[in-house]
């Protein structure tokens, strides 16, 4: 499977970081955001991935990153005309690098500990997404199940009330479907296509699948998680070499 690393936004949250230069390209503690996308794909076995990125600051992903050779994968670009377009729609300029292969999908600013390499050999058709238990589900996608506690029947975006605890994490496994489903997707009431929408397409056709993750899992995409991330992974770190 090829993977993909969504790595445009205009990281509005982070500014004026962001004016320098893209949010994945700012520190995690002791290297650049997208170094930990990169590194879950490449922990679960993936080795051919494409970063899709906005046009401003476009230059700094392909100087730092090259071809993927010094991390040990091969990497493609592709600009994302409209930077607010949202996740789906950045998705959508990776059609032709996934050439009717399914594709694992991870969004540039999320960092896991655990790797996907199970659930993506067993992957074979429609879709799966994975969830973490946090305190805070009101700032993801939240999962919504049924009276058995185990049956997943909705996930609501960035809900007011969250109905589990629940958050969609970024990463996620598609079939080629993934583009034709996005194709059918109206914006937002904040104007972007969304990928929880697009999920949602795989959830009504009953061909979305979900796994609940026990390892860490960190959105950077704001000062306050940023900072918690970096704290966290530098103690990780440290601890690792007592
Ligand atoms: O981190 C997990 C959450 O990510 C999920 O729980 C939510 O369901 C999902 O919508 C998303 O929410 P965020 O508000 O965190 O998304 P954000 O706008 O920060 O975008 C996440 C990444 O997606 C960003 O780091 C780069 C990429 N992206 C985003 C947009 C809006 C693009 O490549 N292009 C875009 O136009």
């Amino acid at each position: 499977m090829k993977g993909v690393v969504l790595a445009g936004g205009l990281g509005t949250r982070l500014y004026p970081l962001t004016k320098i230069t893209n949010k994945h390209l700012l520190p995690v503690y002791d290297k650049p955001m997208i170094l930990y996308a990169l590194d879950t794909l490449k922990r679960s076995g993936i080795g051919e991935i494409m970063v899709v990125c906005g046009r401003e600051h476009a230059g700094h992903f392909m100087h730092f990153l090259g071809s993927g050779k010094e991390y040990g994968v091969k990497l493609s670009y592709a600009l994302q005309d409209k930077n607010d377009g949202g996740i789906s729609d950045a998705l959508l300029y990776a059609e032709d690098f996934a050439d009717r292969d399914s594709i694992a999908v991870i969004l540039g600013d999320n960092i896991f500990e655990n790797d996907f390499s199970k659930e993506i050999s067993a992957f074979t058709s429609g879709a799966m997404v994975f969830f973490k238990k946090v305190p805070d589900p009101e700032r993801f996608g939240v999962a919504v199940f049924d009276k058995s506690g185990t049956k997943l029947i909705a996930i609501e975006e960035k809900p007011a009330k969250p109905k589990s605890e629940y958050a969609q994490t970024g990463l996620y496994l598609y079939d080629f479907n993934i583009f034709s489903y996005i194709k059918k997707l109206k914006p937002s009431r904040r104007g972007e296509l969304e990928i929880t929408d697009a999920n949602s397409m795989y959830l009504i056709r009953g061909e979305l699948t979900y796994s609940i993750i026990k390892g860490k899992w960190y959105d950077t995409g704001t000062f306050d998680s940023l900072l918690a991330a970096s704290m966290e992974l530098a103690k990780a770190a440290k601890g690792k070499k007592q």
